[in-house]
This record gives structure tokens, C-alpha cells and sequence, in this order.
């Protein structure tokens, strides 16, 4: 009996993503397949063309006249509150009444009976402003003495003023970081439809659909239990869907309840580009004391953010950049700074990573200072700063937390080796040396990256699972599926729990029916709470089962075990499916709600101390590049990874993860470009002008590969890690070894200091900059 020996799709296994083939044949549904009832309408937004103005007159005749058209809905639509803000401070409407705060700000919807002639009829308003002064990037912004979006976080250990007096060495200086769009394929979509009473469903493209409930009630001004909100899956959402959404959600919900018509908003990418927030770009000053060896002994650093016109997730955003200003590092004195600067811009958001990159790359950045100006391999350095254990107690964190879990030697030794870092820098070193037009570049970086939100009431997650009588499984959970696989994964944990073929089980749409008051699936945690959960609700299932065997057969509880598609009751084996029918005809009850809520954690953000983080999650990459000193173009020649999941509850989805965050890491680093224009206008609002990665821009030689070694010592779904954000940072040892290209041209005389994205542009311009200085 084959099937008794092994169920397939057990965790720790290779199994395709349960998509993948409804996907590549077109099958997968996303919200804008769903079929639409009859007269349904189409909305689009109307957005301001300037950045900053009094409304004094908004004239929508001529909108409303356009043809196919409905309705126009503004503020005075709305029956509820005029707010989105997933922060609770109330500074996002979902329509201005009085002020415009970035240029490409919805004022307004027009509904439709096609989606083209709302598109169109949105282009008609006509707006009488009083303009006024606008600062798009941090630094202006903090100059015209504007107001920060929301609370600074600080965060300090041991004496920075007396780390900077004994430090031999100290190098102060300024890296400009730049933001990202999301690019997901699948755009912005929400599809209401109007029910009974004040009810209303909303289907929408959301990495939150619970906020997405909370906020239409919040706009309608009707009680949560009255909106439904459903995704089956998105089609990427990057973290520009864990907010964002809400306006859609919004707007869509407000037009199908005054109109009882279904309504469906999809905004096209321009719209999304310039309407929706992206990754905060950064403008980091850096302060590093260190000695001779290269060791730091202070650091201060302030970290100022363009968050936009309103609060959004730049709190915890901007706290997570601190988190991550020690990367991989020991600092003995520090203090950083957090400045969550408003601007006149669209209002940023989350992007993989959530701030902890920008981080990161500050850290970076001084390890490399302090490799220039002691003349040393900048591995060097990285090793000496490393975090250390209990014995040598270079192991406390800015905020306070003990550092548990470092196996960040081992996978940056592991690396090294593999991809035989040291006689390979010292080829390209000698080879650099015969001044050629093409110079070459290797680093190897590490990434250590924390685990929990920062918001601890968030790390909690509820399953439901049926068994209907004919042993077949019905499983949800709050996450939601966004490409990263998390449906596959949860499904595998409560296939080997029940000891069944992964085909038994059927993976729903997550619903804010059957799961309530979910968090986002967001801060790389999906699996680690939803897997957990629904091991729960099966855990409970089983408990209930084995009592029925136990009754039903006289047997005791220890002889009976759930065996491959079969359940073995003292020496009878009888097939799963049997057995249940026989559970339902005894009147057992085969449904199950789970739960979990992460241990261990707390965070005093007055104080800034505590254990935020469960634990981390460890990496290392290795990049070669070649530039060209005269055009400032460029290419990876080869990337190796060593990535740390844990014990991973599905290697070739894990894999797929590493590959794609490092790529768009790199992107992020490389050609992504956001560019704004002196009127506020961002200028890179579609893929002819902003540049993500291409098949072609993949590292010629790619070698990834999990540290199959590693293993959760924190009580993690079965000892895995999460994989979701920490690999984009890997990407950054392609900006690295891009520095050392560039240094080469002035002997590695002088640290570049690159700005990010390092476009060709830039990179000619360090050039020709560091051949000047000589
Ligand atoms: N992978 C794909 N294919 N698509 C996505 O949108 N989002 C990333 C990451 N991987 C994303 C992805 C982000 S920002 C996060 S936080 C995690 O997936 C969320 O999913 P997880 O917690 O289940 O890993
Ligand atoms: N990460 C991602 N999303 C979040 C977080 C976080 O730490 N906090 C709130 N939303
Ligand atoms: Mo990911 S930025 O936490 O959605």
C-alpha cells in the first residue's frame, strides 16, 4: 500500500506553489475575474495637479455631464467619517474638503457605466486653487519648518559622548537613500456589492482585509459586522497593499451603497504610481567613532524620511529603520534618531522590508568609511563589528534586546568559502590595477533581520478548518496570498497534522467572515502565525478524534495514531475518509477555530527597550559587477547566497523568495529611479521611465542556497524562519561592490559615498568625481 507509507506534501518538502499551474494557464482568479452581476458600474478618481492649495471652487458639472456618466461622489458622500488613516490620527481623507497636500491627490470619484468613460469623464473637473508653498524631500521640508507626521522614536545605549572621546577614529557623513514603487502586476482593485440593510461585500485586492472592513464600516458609519471583505489572492502586494487599499475599498463601498448598484474601481498604472505610496526614501546622517582595527566603538545617527502628506505606517516604518541601523553589528555606544518628516508627496508606505533596508544600508555605509580609511577588505571590518554571544557580551542591540540566536559567522564563513571570496577580490584587485575601461567590484554582505511586528497586539492569527463527512478538508486562515506561498505552506502543516494527501485539502479565499480581526499578512510573519494557528484548529480536530476512537473501539489513547490517509485504532487500520463518516455519523464535531499569539515579546516605545523581535533571521550574499567607466553602465556578473530559514517548511518556495526579494533589492538599489519635478509631480510614473530589473539584469551566475543546517531555536512552526522580507537586503552587496568598481578608478583612495539608486548616471558621475579628487 503505497499510500500508507508517505502523504505527499509533508513540510520540509519541495511542493509547487498550489497556484502555479491555474496561474501560468490563466485560471488563477484575481478580484478583477470575478464575474460581474448585472449593472455593475466603474469608478475612477479625479487628482489634483498641484501639490499644495487651498481648494476654493471645485466645479464637477462638466464631469458629471460627460457621457455614461452616473454619479460623482465627493466628500459630501460620504455617510461615515472622512478617513482612511490605517494610524488613527485622522489626517487622511479619503476626499479633501479644504487643502491639497500632493500633486496627484484624489479629490474626488466619478462613476460610470464603463470603466473608459469614468476614466475620461475624471479628467474634466475644473478646480479654482490658492496655491501655496510646497517641500517635496525631507531635508526642504524640515527647512520650511514642517511639521513631522508623527512621533520620533529614539533609541540609545551606553555613553555616545565618551564612545566618540576614546574612539581613535571618526568619520561623519550623509547618504541620500531612494525609495521604490511596488510593481506589483495586479494594480489597485476593489469590487463592491451592495446587500440587504447596511450590508456590503467588498472583494479587493488587500494584504489587510480586516483594516479594509474596519475602514469602509468607519466611511458607510456602519458597524463592522455589516462588511465583508474578500481576497483569494493578490497578485503581488510588495507591502503597497497593506494600507492602501483603503481608499479603494472606500470609494467602491460608498458608491455601491448610494447607488445599490455593484461598483468596481481599478485605477490604471499611472494612477497607481502617482496615487498610492511607496518605499521612504532616506536622508541619513551618519556619525562613527572606531579604533585602529577597524572596531566601532560609537555611533549616532539621525534618520529623516519623506513619509508624505499624512502618518500612514511611517511610524512604524521609520522605527523599523532604527531597529536595522546595526544591521549585523555590535555598536557599544549609541544613539539614533528617527525624523518622520511630512512632505508634499504621496503618503508612503510599507515595502518589504518596512524601513529595516534603509537601515541597513546606513550600516553598511559606515563599514565601508571605515574599510577606506584604514585601507582594508571591507569583510574585515564586517566581521570585527559582528554581533558577538553571552561570553563576550557584544551581543545587545540599540534597543535593548539580547541577540539569542547569531549564526551570522557561520553563514558569512560558509559563504566566503563557496563563493571563494578572498582570491577572487584579489584578482579583481590586480586586474583593476591595469587601468582598464572596464573595472570590476566584488562585496560580500550580511543581513540579519528581525522577526515580529513592532506593533505586538499584531502578532496574533486565527484558522478555521472543516472536515466535511466525506474526509475532505476545508482550510482558512487570516493570511492572504500574494505570490509568496503561504497558502501552500499552511496547507502542508495541516496535511502532515492530519497525516493526509496535500490534494485533500482545499485552501479558500481568506474572508473577514470566517477569520475576524486579522492583521495584516505583512512584516514577513504569515506562515509563522497562520501556520501556527491552523496547526491549532488541527490539533484540536485530532484531539477530538482520537476520543471517538478511543470510545468507539475500547482502546486506549495511545494506540491510536493517524497513519499515512489512514487512521490506526489498536490493530485496525481504517482509511481516513472512513473514519471520518464514521466521527460524523457519532456526532463529532469536525470544525475547529485556532489561534496563536507570538511569546516572548514586549516593547516600551517611550523608553526604547524591550524584545520586539521573536528572533532573527540571518543571511549573506557575495556580488561581482563590472562597470563601465565611460558610459557608467553595468552588470552582475555573479551572485552567491547563503540564506538562513531555518528548518524550511518548503525549500523551493523558500528559494524563490530569496531569489526574487535579492533582485528587488537590487532594483531597488540599481535602476529605480522615482523622480519628481520641481512642481511636485513625479515624473517616473510608469515602466517607459522607471526602471525595474529584467530577465537580462539577473546576476549572470546566480548560485542560491539555504543553510540547510539552521534550525529555530525559538518554537516556530516547525522550526522554521520567516523568509518573506529578510533576503531584499541582500541586494545590497551588489551597491557595494559597485563602490569598490568605482573606487578602483582612484586607487580605493576615497569611499565613493553613492546615493541610491546607483543608476549608470550616478555611477559615471562617482567616476568622473573620484578621477577629479584623484
Ligand atoms: N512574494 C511575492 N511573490 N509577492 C509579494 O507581494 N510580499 C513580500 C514577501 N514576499 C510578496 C512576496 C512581503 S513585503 C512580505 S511582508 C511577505 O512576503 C508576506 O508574506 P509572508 O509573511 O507570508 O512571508
Ligand atoms: N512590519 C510590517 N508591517 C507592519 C509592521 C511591521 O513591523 N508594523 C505594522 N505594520
Ligand atoms: Mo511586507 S512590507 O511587511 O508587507
Amino acid at each position: 500500500m503505497k499510500d500508507l507509507q508517505t502523504i505527499q506534501g509533508e513540510t520540509h518538502q519541495d511542493l509547487k506553489h498550489d497556484s502555479a499551474i491555474k496561474q501560468v494557464m490563466g485560471r488563477a482568479e484575481y478580484t478583477d475575474d470575478i464575474a460581474e452581476p448585472a449593472g455593475t458600474l466603474h469608478a475612477y478618481l479625479g487628482v489634483s495637479n498641484v501639490a499644495h492649495a487651498l481648494i476654493n471652487r471645485m466645479d464637477l458639472s462638466r464631469v458629471r455631464a460627460a457621457q455614461g456618466v452616473i454619479t460623482v461622489l465627493t466628500a459630501a458622500d460620504i455617510p461615515g467619517v472622512n478617513d482612511v488613516s490605517p494610524s488613527g490620527r485622522n489626517d487622511e481623507p479619503v476626499f479633501p474638503t479644504e487643502k491639497i497636500e500632493f500633486h496627484g491627490q484624489p479629490m474626488f470619484a466619478v462613476i460610470a457605466e464603463t470603466r473608459d468613460a469614468a476614466r475620461r469623464a475624471a479628467e474634466l473637473a475644473d478646480v479654482d486653487y490658492t496655491i501655496l508653498p510646497h517641500a517635496l524631500d525631507p531635508i526642504s521640508a524640515r527647512n520650511a519648518g514642517m511639521p513631522l507626521v508623527t512621533d520620533p522614536l529614539k533609541l540609545e545605549r551606553g555613553d555616545v559622548g565618551k564612545g566618540f572621546e576614546t574612539a581613535k577614529n571618526r568619520i561623519k557623513g550623509q547618504i541620500v537613500i531612494g525609495g521604490q514603487d511596488h510593481m506589483y502586476l495586479e494594480g489597485h482593485i476593489a469590487f463592491a456589492i451592495p446587500g440587504e440593510d447596511d450590508d456590503v461585500i467588498v472583494h479587493c485586492s488587500t494584504q489587510h482585509p480586516s483594516e479594509a472592513q474596519h475602514m469602509v464600516a468607519h466611511v458607510l458609519g456602519v458597524p463592522s459586522n455589516a462588511v465583508v471583505v474578500n481576497v483569494r489572492r493578490m497578485g503581488g502586494g510588495f507591502g503597497g497593499k497593506e494600507s492602501q487599499m483603503n481608499l479603494f475599498a472606500a470609494v467602491a463601498a460608498i458608491g455601491a451603497k448610494k447607488l445599490n448598484r455593484p461598483v468596481k474601481i481599478r485605477p490604471d498604472r499611472d494612477q497607481d504610481m502617482t496615487a498610492t505610496g511607496k518605499r521612504h526614501d532616506f536622508v541619513v546622517d551618519y556619525d562613527v567613532g572606531f579604533d585602529t582595527e577597524g572596531r566601532i566603538e560609537a555611533v549616532e545617527g539621525q534618520f529623516a524620511a519623506r513619509c508624505g502628506y499624512s502618518s500612514d505606517l511611517s511610524g512604524p516604518v521609520t522605527d523599523r529603520a532604527l531597529f536595522h541601523a546595526d544591521n549585523a553589528y555590535f555598536y557599544p555606544n549609541v544613539r539614533l534618531n528617527s525624523r518622520p518628516q511630512k512632505t508634499n508627496t504621496v503618503s508612503n508606505t510599507a515595502f518589504r522590508g518596512f524601513g529595516g533596508p534603509q537601515g541597513v544600508v546606513a550600516a553598511e555605509r559606515m563599514i565601508e568609511e571605515i574599510a577606506f580609511a584604514l585601507n582594508k577588505d571591507p569583510l574585515d571590518i564586517r566581521k570585527a563589528n559582528f554581533y558577538g554571544d553571552e561570553n563576550d557580551g557584544r551581543n545587545v542591540t540599540p534597543y535593548h534586546q539580547t541577540v539569542e540566536d547569531n549564526v551570522i559567522g557561520r553563514i558569512v564563513e560558509e559563504l566566503e568559502e563557496s563563493a571563494e571570496y578572498r582570491s577572487r577580490r584579489a584578482d579583481i584587485i590586480k586586474e583593476n590595477a591595469k587601468g582598464g575601461v572596464i573595472r570590476r567590484g566584488i562585496a560580500l554582505t550580511p543581513v540579519k533581520f528581525g522577526i515580529s511586528f513592532t506593533a505586538t497586539w499584531y502578532n496574533q492569527a486565527g484558522a478555521l478548518i472543516h472536515i466535511y463527512s466525506d474526509g475532505s478538508i476545508h482550510l482558512n486562515h487570516g493570511g492572504t496570498e500574494m505570490g509568496q506561498g503561504l497558502n501552500t505552506k499552511v496547507a502542508q502543516v495541516v496535511a502532515e497534522a492530519f497525516q493526509v494527501d496535500f490534494d485533500r485539502i482545499k485552501i479558500t479565499k481568506t474572508t473577514t467572515e470566517k477569520v475576524p480581526n486579522t492583521s495584516a499578512t505583512a512584516a514577513s510573519s504569515g506562515s509563522d502565525l497562520n501556520g501556527m494557528a491552523a496547526l491549532d484548529a488541527a490539533e484540536q480536530l485530532k484531539a477530538r478524534l482520537v476520543t471517538f476512537a478511543t470510545e468507539s473501539r475500547g482502546v486506549s489513547p495511545d494506540t491510536v495514531r493517524f497513519m499515512p490517509n489512514h487512521v490506526q485504532i489498536g490493530d485496525e487500520l481504517v482509511p481516513f475518509a472512513h473514519f471520518i463518516k464514521e466521527a460524523y455519523m457519532a456526532r463529532v464535531h469536525l470544525s475547529a477555530a485556532g489561534f496563536y499569539k507570538t511569546p516572548k515579546i514586549h516593547w516600551d516605545r517611550a523608553s526604547g527597550k524591550g524584545r520586539p523581535f521573536y528572533y532573527y533571521a540571518y543571511g549573506a550574499s557575495c556580488s561581482e559587477v563590472s562597470i563601465d567607466t565611460l558610459t557608467g553602465e553595468y552588470r552582475v556578473e555573479r551572485t552567491d547566497i547563503l540564506h538562513d530559514v531555518g528548518r524550511s517548511l518548503n525549500p523551493i518556495l523558500d528559494k524563490g523568495q530569496v531569489e526574487g526579494a535579492f533582485i528587488q533589492g537590487m532594483g531597488w538599489l540599481t535602476t529605480e529611479e522615482l523622480w519628481w519635478d520641481d512642481a511636485g509631480r513625479l515624473r517616473t510614473h510608469a515602466p517607459s521611465t522607471y526602471k525595474i530589473p529584467l530577465a537580462s539584469d539577473r546576476p549572470r551566475e546566480f548560485n542560491v542556497k539555504l543553510a540547510d543546517w539552521s534550525e529555530n531555536r525559538e518554537m516556530t512552526i516547525k522550526r522554521s524562519k520567516a523568509v518573506g522580507e529578510p533576503p531584499f537586503m541582500l541586494g545590497i552587496s551588489v551597491l557595494e561592490a559597485l563602490s569598490m568598481a568605482v573606487a578602483s578608478v582612484a586607487d580605493y583612495r576615497h569611499c565613493p559615498r553613492l546615493e541610491t539608486p546607483a543608476t549608470p548616471e550616478r555611477i559615471l558621475m562617482a567616476v568622473e568625481r573620484l578621477k577629479a579628487q584623484g
